[in-house]
């Protein structure tokens, strides 16, 4: 038998210069490798492949008032962008508890994380849904804890990955499921759903303004992939305006995933158990991605003055400098609010 090491894999040609597909963007899928690379992609305003840019940053810490030595919890870990900045300022002695539903993504963040200095003693991460937030403090014996972050919807790991069925851009299984190990696709809900429940999902998760023409010509439908399913969403609309029908798109996509992963009903109960888990003085800051997401938390908030469990809330919602929308596109929609626990 050769003692030879086998060659490595020839890496395959692009028909242009740069690959195109995601899956092939192998400098931007390692970033400690290819720096350079990555950061030409940052500079250029995209979000390099297999990563997420983290969002509003400076207001999220300061909103949270951190501090060394603090306890708390990034309820949607995502990439771990915001985690490894909120790791810095509570360090020493700081303990961060990180969540995320994403079976798929969460090992890679884990293994990111774990390659910086901070260890078990201070960043747990736990797979959940952050719905569940007040059991998973009462399990490590926290009664209330310092600060609580969320930073809502997908990442762009999420978002970018073909295979992961969010994208109308590119073909891939109509999935869209945050954690795939759970629930129906996007496909399969579809498939089964009655025009009235779609189109109170469009209207309500979406502020979709032709919400019942578009149910009636898309429930119950079955479609092969994300491009059949565009496609269908482009066909029913009959617009000549390409600007509207792409934005179509885009709604009716964000509302059916935001049902299949039932994005309302872990925010609600989220938002309910806030006041319990926090402190008094603690903070809370919450990133949202649109109208609908927005609406709770400020609603959530406001009543949380009114009842007295918070002490104060912000006047409006923070929102990304100019700067940070021409680098991050995706920080254009996003929102910040915060409270601070009575
Ligand atoms: C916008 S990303 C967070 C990005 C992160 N802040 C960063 O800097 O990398 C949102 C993350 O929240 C997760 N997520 C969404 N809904 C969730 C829920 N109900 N419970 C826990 N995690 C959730 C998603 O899987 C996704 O990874």
């Amino acid at each position: 038998m050769s003692e030879e090491a086998p060659r490595p894999r020839r890496r395959k040609r692009y028909s242009g210069k740069n690959p195109r597909r995601f899956e092939d963007k192998y400098k931007e899928h390692d970033p400690a490798r290819y720096g350079e690379t990555v950061a030409k992609v940052i500079a250029s305003g995209k979000t390099p492949a297999g990563s997420h840019l983290p969002i509003m940053v400076a207001e999220c810490l300061n909103a949270l008032g951190l501090e060394p030595g603090m306890t708390g919890v990034d309820a949607t870990l995502g990439y771990g962008g915001h985690a490894l900045r909120i790791l810095r300022a509570i360090s020493p002695n700081g303990k961060l508890i990180g969540l995320d539903v994403d079976p798929l993504e969460m090992p890679k963040t884990l293994a990111r994380l774990r390659n910086t200095r901070f260890g078990d003693d201070c960043f747990e991460a736990v797979r959940s849904n952050y719905a569940g937030l007040a059991k998973i403090l009462t399990e490590r014996s926290l009664a209330g804890v310092d600060f609580i972050f969320a930073d809502l919807g997908c990442s762009s790991m999420q978002f970018d990955d073909p295979a992961r069925g969010f994208s109308f851009k590119t073909a891939g299984p109509l999935d869209m499921r945050m954690n795939p190990e759970r629930g129906q696709s996007a496909a399969d809900w579809l498939a089964k759903v009655s025009v009235v429940k779609l189109a109170a999902a469009l209207h309500e998760h979406a502020d979709e303004p032709r919400a019942e023409s578009l149910a009636e010509a898309l429930a119950g439908r079955h479609f092969p992939d994300t491009l059949a399913f565009a496609h269908a969403i482009r066909e029913a609309i009959r617009v000549s305006d390409e600007d509207v029908r792409e934005l179509t798109v885009r709604r009716v996509f964000q509302a059916v995933r935001i049902a299949v992963n039932e994005e309302f009903s872990a925010l609600d109960a989220f938002l309910r158990t806030l006041p319990e888990c926090l402190k008094p003085g603690g903070r809370v800051a919450i990133l949202t991605f649109h109208s609908g997401e927005d609406r709770r938390v400020k609603q959530a908030l406001k009543a949380g003055v009114r009842d007295g469990l918070f002490a104060t809330t912000c006047e409006g919602p923070l929102t990304a400098s100019p700067e940070e929308r021409r680098l991050n596109p995706r920080s254009s929609a996003a929102k910040l609010r915060w409270a601070i626990r009575a």
